[in-house]
C-alpha cells in the first residue's frame, strides 16, 4: 500500500475484495496494467476506469462499490480530486475523525483519538466524500445521508508505554484497575452484582450461544463453566468464524453474547448477526466503545480496560472474565439458582481480584529463569483440568505467538487419550492446577507426565502447590476460590509468555503475521 494506476489514483483497502479476479481480467482485456498480485489493486484502477469516463467522484464511488464483492474499508486519493479523500466501507470498520480545520480517518477513534475526538462512523456501504472543511456521507445508492457525530471518550485516547519496555507488559500491570473498572461497570446503583438488562430479558434466556475468536474465544469457553454450574443455563462456546457457516441449530438458544476486545473482529460481528438473524437477542461484550459490534447488538456489556495496544490480549482477556463472571452470577440470582447471600459472597470476592492480581504482578522477577530455560525449547505443553482447561488453552495461545515456540494446550483428562505421546525427556509442561475439586485427578494427569520425562512448571494457588513435589519450578498466587482461580492465574500464564518472548528477542507487541483487530475473514 498504497497502489496506484495510472499515476492518477492511489488506494489503501483494509479487506478483501472477493471477486477481484473476475474485474482484474476484465480490467487487463482494456488494457489496464497491474503491478501487483493483491486484491486490492483493482479498486484503483476501477476508479481509474470511472473517472475516465466522465464520472465524479460520488458517482464514480457508486460504479465501484456496484461492481466489487467483499468485505473492505478504503481510501482513494485522485490527483483530479486533490482537495478529497474518498472513502467507503463494508464489513471492515471505518471512523471519520471530525478536527477544527481538519478531517481524519482511520480504523477506529483509537487512531485518530490524538487529534479529535469527534468521530462520524459510517455504516455498511456507506461512502463519504471527505474534504478538510467536512464529511459528506453517502449511501452506496448515492442517496445523502446524516451520520451521528459521536464524542469518544478521551480514555480511548492513544497510550505511551508508562516507562515500561513494552505495551504488553505494561497492560499486563495495568489488569488491577481493568477488573476493577469492569467490575464496577457491572455494578448497579445499589451496589449489586447486574447484568445491564431488564429482569425479564434475563429471566427469558433458555440457552446462550457465545461467539468470540482467539483468546475472547477462551474467555467464553471459561464462561460455560460458570454460567451452567451457577445459573444452570445451557451454554455453547463457538468459534465465530465457523459459527454461521455450519448451519447450526439453534432452537434452543435464544440470546447471543459477541464478545470481543475490539468490537470488530469480522468472523464475531458476522456470528453475531447470524444469530441475530435466527432471532436470537444480541449482546456484545467489547471493550471498545462504539465498535462495530456495540452499535449493533441489542445489549453492551463494557470491559472497561482501557485501550488495548499490544497485540496480544491480556488486560483485555482478564476484564473480560470478570464481565463474564458478573453476568453469571446475576442470571444466577434472577433464575433463583442462587440466594442473595451467595451472590454477594461472589461479588465480595470479585471485589478482592484486583488486589490479589496486585499481588500475582510481583512474580516476574521469580518467573525470569523459568522464562530463561523455557526459551530454549521446541515445544511445549500446557494443562489444565476444569475451568483451567480453556486456561492451558490460552496460556499455549499466548507463548506460541509470542516467543513462536510450539505450544499445545489439553485438558489433563485427555493426555492418557493420545497426547501423552508427545511427552519426551525434557519437554516443558506448564500445568494450572488449583485447590479444587479436581485438583487430585489433575495432579494425578501430572504425575503420569511428569515421570515420562516432562519437565512440570507448575503455575497454582498456594494450597495446590502443597500437592505437587514433582515440579522443576513452582510459580504461586495467593490461594483464591475456585471460581476465580482462571482469572488469578492467567496473570503468571502471561507473565510467563511475555518474559519468554523477551528472552526469545521477538517482536513482543507486534509478533509476526499477526494484526490487533482482524478486520478480514
Ligand atoms: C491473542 C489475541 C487474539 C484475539 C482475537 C479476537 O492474544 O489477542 O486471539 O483475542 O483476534 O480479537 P477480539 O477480542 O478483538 O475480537
Amino acid at each position: 500500500h498504497p497502489h496506484v494506476a495510472s499515476k492518477r489514483v492511489s488506494i489503501v483497502h483494509n479487506g478483501i475484495i472477493e471477486n477481484y479476479r473476475s474485474i482484474r481480467h476484465r480490467l487487463e482485456a482494456l488494457g489496464h496494467r497491474f503491478s501487483s498480485d493483491t486484491d486490492s489493486e483493482v479498486l484503483a484502477h476501477l476508479f481509474v476506469e470511472a473517472f475516465d469516463a466522465g464520472m465524479d467522484p460520488s458517482a464514480a464511488t457508486q460504479s465501484v462499490l456496484a461492481e466489487i464483492d467483499g468485505a473492505y474499508a478504503f481510501a482513494v486519493m485522485s490527483t483530479d480530486y486533490p482537495d478529497m479523500l474518498i472513502v467507503a466501507r463494508n464489513a471492515s470498520p471505518l471512523a471519520l475523525g471530525i478536527g477544527d480545520d481538519a478531517c481524519y480517518i482511520g480504523s477506529d477513534a483509537t487512531a485518530l483519538s490524538h487529534l479529535t475526538r469527534k468521530v462520524v462512523y459510517l455504516k455498511d456501504n456507506d461512502y463519504a466524500l471527505v474534504r478538510a472543511t467536512g464529511v459528506a456521507v453517502y449511501q452506496a445508492d448515492g442517496e445523502p445521508v446524516n451520520r451521528e457525530h459521536v464524542i469518544v471518550a478521551a480514555s480511548q485516547g492513544l497510550v505511551d508505554k508508562g516507562g515500561y519496555r513494552h505495551y504488553m507488559e505494561k497492560e499486563i500491570h495495568e489488569q488491577p484497575d481493568a477488573i476493577a473498572h469492569s467490575l464496577a461497570a457491572m455494578t448497579d446503583k445499589n451496589g449489586c452484582l447486574t447484568a445491564r438488562m431488564s429482569e425479564k430479558k434475563l429471566r427469558e434466556v433458555e440457552g446462550i450461544v457465545l461467539l468470540a475468536a482467539g483468546t475472547s474465544h477462551y474467555a467464553t469457553q471459561i464462561a460455560r463453566y460458570w454460567i451452567e454450574s451457577l445459573a444452570n443455563v445451557p451454554v455453547v462456546c463457538e468459534v465465530a468464524s465457523e459459527y454461521r457457516y455450519r448451519q447450526p441449530a439453534t432452537a434452543s438458544y435464544n440470546l447471543a453474547i459477541a464478545v470481543s476486545q475490539s468490537g470488530e473482529s469480522l468472523d464475531t460481528l458476522m456470528a453475531m448477526r447470524h444469530a441475530a438473524d435466527c432471532g436470537m437477542s444480541t449482546i456484545g461484550l467489547v471493550n471498545v466503545p462504539n465498535s462495530t459490534i456495540a452499535r449493533e447488538a441489542n445489549t453492551v456489556l463494557p470491559t472497561r480496560a482501557g485501550p488495548e495496544i499490544g497485540v496480544a490480549s491480556t488486560k483485555s482477556f482478564t476484564a473480560q472474565l470478570t464481565v463474564l463472571l458478573c453476568f453469571a452470577v446475576a442470571l444466577a440470582r434472577v433464575k433463583g439458582q442462587i440466594d442473595v447471600a451467595r451472590a454477594n459472597a461472589i461479588h465480595v470476592e470479585i471485589q478482592g481480584l484486583p488486589g490479589l492480581v496486585g499481588r500475582a504482578l510481583c512474580l516476574f522477577d521469580e518467573m525470569r529463569p523459568v522464562a530463561h530455560k523455557l526459551s530454549s525449547a521446541k515445544s511445549a505443553l500446557y494443562l489444565g483440568r476444569g475451568a483451567l482447561y480453556p486456561l492451558a488453552l490460552e496460556g499455549a495461545l499466548k507463548l506460541k505467538e509470542l516467543s513462536y515456540i510450539h505450544a499445545e494446550g489439553f485438558a489433563s483428562g485427555e493426555m492418557k487419550h493420545g497426547p501423552i505421546a508427545l511427552i519426551e525427556d525434557d519437554i516443558p509442561v506448564v500445568a494450572l492446577l488449583a485447590a479444587d475439586s479436581v485438583m487430585t485427578k489433575a495432579s494425578n494427569n501430572l504425575r503420569e507426565a511428569n515421570a515420562r520425562g516432562g519437565k512440570i512448571i507448575l503455575i497454582s494457588d498456594s494450597d495446590a502447590a502443597v500437592e505437587v513435589d514433582y515440579a522443576s519450578a513452582v510459580i504461586t498466587v495467593p490461594n483464591v476460590s475456585s471460581l476465580l482461580s482462571p482469572i488469578l492465574l492467567a496473570v503468571p500464564a502471561q507473565i510467563l509468555a511475555y518474559l519468554t518472548a523477551v528472552e526469545k528477542g521477538t517482536d513482543v507487541d507486534q509478533p509476526r503475521n499477526l494484526a490487533k483487530s482482524v478486520t478480514v475473514e
